[in-house]
């Protein structure tokens, strides 16, 4: 995550590595240190038709979902409660849009490097060609490259970023994120009549929001053991979704101290619950740790589409999730400083959440 807002800030640069796609184009076994995980987090198991079952991660009929339907709306409830992840099927987004989508995201990594670093991240902006947050020289690095761009509202798009030199580019994203947007949206107001208020119940206390994504080229990589695409971290947003490859698989998700493997379906989007949806629930709902694993022979895309809320907002949990049975469990804060805490002490998990916000407890 990240935004142009961040420009001159001291804390908000994130530091130039090399392209991943490079390294491995000049040399497919390379391996820099930088890259080998520690042994708490490097992949258990990177045969993927031997990772853990993903049979259980719920599936939601979003059709169903959209008209109210009863028992899918329960589903919803228990999937955000005691998964953070699902999967949406009958979503309303055309083919052609996904379609277009993953190619344009495959075109632009197809592009020669010197064409892809004209819109190389610059200075202390988020937004660009290059990787994740880097906030160290000693951090472990993702087997990753990312093109980060904001897309909604179209007023603070910084279109420099944008390769308009790819034929449907511009196009391709215009059309999925507005449909992206449309469906996050959906969700949320079933999760607002969940939480026991009107459908702009949740909308009214996150405010406006904006839309960023994240294009993921995960190259292969030659000890897909060793390496992580995207080191484990929870969403810092309200709701995110995420288009992955149909054939091959590389999201896990932390269910029950177990990392489960996310099976593509075909034409699915997995949605998760991010960090502001988990405060604002009080915890009800769960924004739950995830990460990417590579494998050896075959370049991944991805594409995450985050919903997330203006710097100013002041968060904190929704009355209507408070009560005797479920205590406050966080304190109140504004959403940039949150996500300078969160940026600044990257590649911590989840820890973040509970360090800022979380009211301690004594038996905690
Ligand atoms: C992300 C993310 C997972 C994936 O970009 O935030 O979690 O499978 N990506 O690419
Ligand atoms: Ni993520």
């Amino acid at each position: 995550m990240g935004y142009e807002e961040y420009k001159g800030s001291d804390w908000g640069k994130s530091l130039p590595v090399p392209s991943v796609q490079e390294l491995v184009r000049n040399d497919p076994h390379s391996l820099p240190e930088r890259y080998i995980q520690l042994h708490t987090d490097r992949p258990l198991d990177t045969d993927m038709a031997m990772a853990p079952s993903s049979s259980d991660i719920p599936i939601l009929d979003f059709a169903l979902l959209a008209k109210g339907d009863h028992d899918e709306t329960r589903k919803l409830d228990l999937a955000c409660k005691e998964w953070g992840f699902f999967q949406i099927i009958n979503h309303g987004v055309a083919e052609e849009v996904l379609l277009k989508m993953k190619a344009a995201i495959a075109a632009f990594f197809e592009l020669p490097l010197e064409e892809k670093n004209k819109y190389v991240q610059a200075g202390n902006d988020f937004q660009g060609y290059g990787q994740g947050y880097v906030a160290s020289e000693e951090q472990k690095l993702d087997w990753c490259d990312v093109l980060f761009l904001i897309t909604l509202p179209h007023e603070i798009r910084n279109l420099k970023y944008w390769a308009d030199t790819i034929p449907g580019f511009k196009d391709a994203i215009e059309r999925y994120s507005k449909e992206a947007q449309k469906v996050a949206e959906e969700i949320c107001a079933n999760i607002s009549l969940l939480m026991g208020m009107d459908k702009d119940g949740l909308q009214r206390s996150y405010g406006k929001t904006k839309q960023a994504m994240r294009m993921n080229y995960y190259p292969p990589c030659s000890r897909p053991d060793l390496v992580l695409g995207i080191n484990h971290h929870s969403d810092p947003d309200i709701i995110t979704l995420l288009l992955q490859d149909d054939e091959i698989p590389g999201l896990q998700i932390k269910h029950k101290e177990e990392w489960i493997l996310v099976k593509p379906i075909h034409n699915a989007i997995v949605v998760n619950v991010g960090d502001v949806m988990e405060i604002l629930s009080n915890g009800m709902y769960k924004s739950i740790e995830h990460r990417a694993t590579t494998n050896e022979s075959k370049a991944r895309l991805s594409l995450a589409t985050f919903m997330f809320p203006y710097d100013e907002l002041e968060m904190g949990p929704m009355e209507c999730a408070v009560d005797e049975h479920r205590p406050r469990m966080y304190g109140n804060m504004k959403y940039l400083d949150y996500l300078r805490y969160t940026l600044g002490r990257k590649m911590e998990g989840k820890a973040h959440l509970d360090n800022t916000l979380k009211i301690k407890t004594s038996s905690s």
